[in-house]
């Protein structure tokens, strides 16, 4: 697929495409401007298509926009739900970045944003960015891909893109994905309906997105690596981008094939898995040995060369950092046919899965070496701070070996109302410490690290065990003055 490159930025919809495109969004209830100006398709509206869509409707060519987007998502309740929340300016998950909420609604009252479940909007496309999932079971041993879904997907934009489109794939996959499986996808589907797949550019460049207080800046106002399966699909994936992203402050970086640039985004978060895992063994150590790591953290640091040193925490959940490390090890059976093992990449994963429990030991020993009967409150149940995606979230796998030793869990999150992966639904505000016997906070939300202890606490004298640093060293005093007894991960000695 190397056919003539097609600046995306440059090309004139023309032909009633903006006129097919603005009959499309009516049947949403949208009305968008008939416009000639190149459309860009998102497939798959989760916590990347979504905000990925409004930043590339955000764009502006000219003082007008450069794009009109329509997002895509699969007819099912929650693709729909997902669409009708976009359509009615209303992210479709809890998020507490202000400017990507204005950004959603300049873009709902500026004609060049819609969401549908309507796979026709591939074949208006200029270009396709496809922020689908690829999921694996990370927790099996071997683990396993579930490519069928991404295949799917791909299958559809090649039943309706026309000569010319570029299409980006966005989607963490296996090194080796967009080469082995996107392009001979593609290239069936267009040979079955008489297209040369030449005449189709396809490109892979990851998202670095950070859901959170800063998710749509994480987008336009960040670094992005991209290469295309040809110099010409490389070179309309740079225009694409450029006009996406502030370039001029967070230049792009092209690698030399799609391969590389699938490689860069497992490498990126397979080391940052690691080295959480890593500071989880050095916190054992620190508990027993009388050491508060974070200090220790703290005088390395000052070497520049160990400057993002971790520290010790809940463990790691989310949708990327749990099974991102297992994707090289994947491909090389899946697409090279050679086992290599990746040792320190699966115990990694393998460790941050279990860091939780290494807490819930924590509060074990500290009520006594028995969890029977005991009333736990868990503070905090999303994967990160600022972020109400629950998906793996260590909070979970406390919950689960929690009650299974016999504990009652009560769990808050600020920004969790439901609590899918548990049917929980949970309180909008901390609930009163009156009655439990060990408070657990698991997360770093804003709300938790604000708390006046003493207010909170009344005449309740749980244990408290700060399972992620999440308290600050004043509000730790607090409680010990109080009469708690407060334990840390990471921390052996009690300040
Ligand atoms: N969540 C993050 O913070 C993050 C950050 C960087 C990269 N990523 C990567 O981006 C990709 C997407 O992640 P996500 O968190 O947005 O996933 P998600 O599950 O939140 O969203 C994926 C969306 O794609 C939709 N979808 C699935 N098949 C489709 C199809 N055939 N047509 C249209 N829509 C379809 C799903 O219904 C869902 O709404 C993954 O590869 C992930 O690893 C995620």
């Amino acid at each position: 697929m190397d056919g003539t490159p097609a600046s995306p930025t440059a090309t004139s919809v023309g032909g009633g495409l903006g006129t097919a495109a603005a009959a499309l969004a009516s049947v949403e209830g949208i009305s968008l401007d008939v416009v000639d100006r190149p459309i860009v398709a998102v497939q798959g509206l989760g916590f990347v298509g979504a905000a990925m869509s409004i930043a590339v409707a955000s764009a502006r060519g000219d003082e007008a926009p450069a794009f009109t987007v329509v997002g895509v998502d699969l007819d099912d309740a929650a693709g729909r739900a997902r669409v009708d929340a976009l359509n009615a300016g209303r992210f479709p998950f809890e998020t507490t970045d202000a400017s990507l909420l204005e950004a959603l609604t300049a873009v709902r009252n500026g004609g060049n944003f819609v969401a549908c479940c309507d796979p026709a909007a591939y074949a208006l496309a200029d270009v396709v960015v496809v922020d689908v999932p690829l999921d694996i079971d990370w927790r099996a041993e071997p683990p396993s891909l579930r490519l069928a879904g991404f295949e799917a997907a791909i299958r559809t934009v090649g039943r309706g893109v026309r000569p010319g489109v570029l299409v980006l794939v966005e989607t963490t996959v296996p090194p080796g994905t967009t080469e082995k499986i996107v392009v001979p996808t593609l290239a069936s589907e267009l040979t079955a309906r008489g297209i040369d797949p030449q005449s189709v550019l396809v490109a892979h460049s990851y998202e670095r997105v950070m859901p959170g207080a800063d998710y749509f800046n994480s987008i336009v106002n960040y670094w992005r690596v991209f290469a295309g399966h040809t110099p010409a699909a490389a070179d309309a994936a740079e225009a694409f981008l450029q006009t996406v992203i502030n370039t001029a402050d967070y230049p792009l970086t092209r690698l030399t094939n799609t391969t590389a640039s699938e490689t860069a985004k497992v490498l990126e978060n397979t080391f940052r898995a690691t080295t959480i895992a890593l500071m989880d063994e050095w916190s054992r150590f620190a508990e027993l040995a009388g050491v508060d790591l974070f200090e220790v953290v703290d005088a390395i640091r000052m070497r520049p060369t160990h400057a993002n040193m971790r520290t010790p925490g809940f463990g790691v959940g989310g949708y990327c950092l749990t099974k991102d490390p297992l994707f090289a090890r994947l491909a090389s059976t899946a697409l090279f046919d050679t086992q290599l093992e990746f040792p320190f990449s699966t115990a990694a994963v393998r460790m941050n899965d279990e860091a939780p429990l290494t807490v819930l030991e924590l509060v074990r020993r500290e009520l006594g070496g028995e969890l029977d009967g005991k009333k736990i409150l868990l503070a905090g149940i999303s994967y990160r701070q600022d972020v109400g995606d629950t998906r793996y979230s260590p909070s979970e796998t406390f919950v689960h070996a929690a009650m299974a030793a016999g504990a009652q869990v009560a769990a808050h999150d600020p920004l969790v109302s439901h609590w899918d992966e548990l049917e929980w639904d949970t309180p909008a505000d901390l609930p009163d410490p009156d009655g439990f016997d060990a408070v657990v906070f698991a997360v770093p939300h804003a709300v938790y690290r604000g708390l006046v202890l003493a207010d909170w606490l009344g005449d309740a004298r749980p244990v408290i065990v700060d399972g992620f640093d999440v308290l600050r060293a004043e509000q730790r005093h607090e409680a010990q003055q109080l009469g708690c007894v407060v334990v840390s991960i990471g921390r052996g000695m009690h300040d």
